[in-house]
C-alpha cells in the first residue's frame, strides 16, 4: 500500500499531549531509546538488517537522513525516519510509545518531517502502510495523504533480514 501527498504541508497540529513535547534531529546516542519503541510499539523492522544499529547510525551521518524523534521530559517517545531521493520523501518507521500515543505525537513528527523535506526542496511525501494497519491508514488520511490502491509494491531483497 503507498501512500502520496503532493500538497504542501500545513500548520503543526496542536500538541495534545499532558506532558508537552517537542521535535527534533535523532542523535547516536537516541539508538537504543528508539528500537525499544519500535518494539513496544509493535512496528515491524529490521533489527538484524537496516535497523540495525550500526546501520542505522550510518545512515544517521547521510545527507539524505532526516531522521527524527520526538522528546518529553527530556525521553524519548516517538521516531520518524525520513530519507529522500531529491523527487520523494519517504516516512518509515513511524512510532509513538504506547502510553503516549493518541496525543498528536505521529502527526507532529509527519508535520515536521514535510517542512525539513519542503526545505530541501523535496515536495511529495510517500509512505508503505500495512493494509491491516487501520490506525496508521487512518493518521495519513487525517494529515491528507490519498491512497492508491492502484500502485503494488514490488521489491527484491538480497538477505530476509533485509
Ligand atoms: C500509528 C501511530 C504512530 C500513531 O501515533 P499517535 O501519536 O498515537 O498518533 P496521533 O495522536 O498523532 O493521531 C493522529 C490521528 O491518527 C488516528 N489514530 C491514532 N491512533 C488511533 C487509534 N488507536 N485508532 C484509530 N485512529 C487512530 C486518528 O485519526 C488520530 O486523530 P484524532 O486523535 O484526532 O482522532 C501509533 O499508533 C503507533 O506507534 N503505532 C504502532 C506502529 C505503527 O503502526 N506505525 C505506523 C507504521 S506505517
Amino acid at each position: 500500500m503507498m501512500v502520496i501527498n503532493e500538497m504542501a504541508p500545513s500548520e503543526d497540529p496542536p500538541n495534545k499531549a499532558e506532558a508537552p513535547f517537542s521535535i527534533r534531529r535523532m542523535r547516536p546516542e537516541d539508538y537504543g531509546t528508539v528500537a525499544a519503541i519500535w518494539k513496544a510499539a509493535d512496528l515491524p523492522h529490521q533489527p538484524q538488517g537496516r535497523d540495525s544499529e550500526m546501520r542505522v547510525r550510518e545512515q544517521l551521518e547521510k545527507d539524505i537522513s532526516l531522521y527524527l524523534v520526538a522528546e518529553s521530559d527530556g525521553e524519548v517517545i516517538g521516531s520518524l525516519l525520513v530519507t529522500h531521493d531529491f523527487r520523494k520523501g519517504w516516512l518509515n518507521r513511524l512510532a509513538v510509545r504506547p502510553d503516549r500515543q493518541g496525543r498528536g505525537v505521529a502527526s507532529s513528527l509527519v508535520r515536521r518531517a514535510e517542512k525539513d523535506l519542503l526545505a530541501r526542496g523535496v515536495g511529495i511525501f510517500a509512505v508503505q502502510i500495512h493494509g491491516h494497519n487501520l490506525t496508521s491508514r487512518r493518521l495519513f488520511k487525517k494529515l491528507g495523504y490519498d491512497e492508491h490502491e492502484d500502485i503494488v509494491y514490488c521489491s527484491r531483497r538480497i538477505s530476509p533480514d533485509e
